[in-house]
């Protein structure tokens, strides 16, 4: 038996070190999380992605009764952007999230499912999503890629 260390490495960056896209990215996404349909979980999740032209995508959650009938921020923005803007590569999504009764923002990593999802979609654009997320501390961890969100995922490839 041998053990491998799948190296993960993350950028973390004080808030007023982000680029001013990043900072925009980070405000339309607070923004998007006024359009989420959370009567059942009051957790209100917003994403932001900008594409390569730079045109900005929201995001939100979408609950439904019949619970896993709901959808997550993130998968929103990707769908969307996906109808809306077929073709063009998705550079970076800012994902955060607010109970329902405050705007107090709070730290949130992307389900499993969405990192699954954004993962299909960087491998079909065939350059790397970059992932932001609101972290401790006022901080912000930034993923360099989907794929480090997901190490050793499932993919196309295990199709062939
Ligand atoms: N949620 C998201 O929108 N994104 C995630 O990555 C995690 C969870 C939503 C789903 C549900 O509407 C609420 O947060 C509580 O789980």
């Amino acid at each position: 038996m041998r053990k491998v260390d799948l190296q993960i490495f993350v950028e973390i960056y004080s808030r007023p070190e982000l680029s001013d896209a990043d900072q925009t990215l980070f405000r339309e996404a607070r923004e998007a999380t006024r359009t989420s349909y959370s009567p059942y979980s009051n957790f209100c999740v917003g994403a932001a992605l900008r594409l390569e032209d730079g045109t900005i995508v929201w995001g939100s959650n979408q609950e439904n009764a019949a619970f896993p009938s709901g959808l997550c921020a993130e998968r929103t923005a990707v769908f969307t952007a996906a109808v809306q803007h077929p073709g063009k590569r998705i550079d970076t999504i800012a994902i955060v999230a607010c109970p329902a009764e405050s705007r107090q923002f709070v730290p949130i990593s992307p389900c499993g499912g969405c990192r699954q999802v954004l993962l299909e979609y960087e491998q079909k654009q065939g350059s790397p999503m970059r992932v932001l997320m609101d972290g401790e501390n006022d901080q912000v961890t930034v993923f360099p890629s989907a794929a480090a969100l997901l190490p050793n995922g499932f993919s196309a490839g295990h199709l062939q």
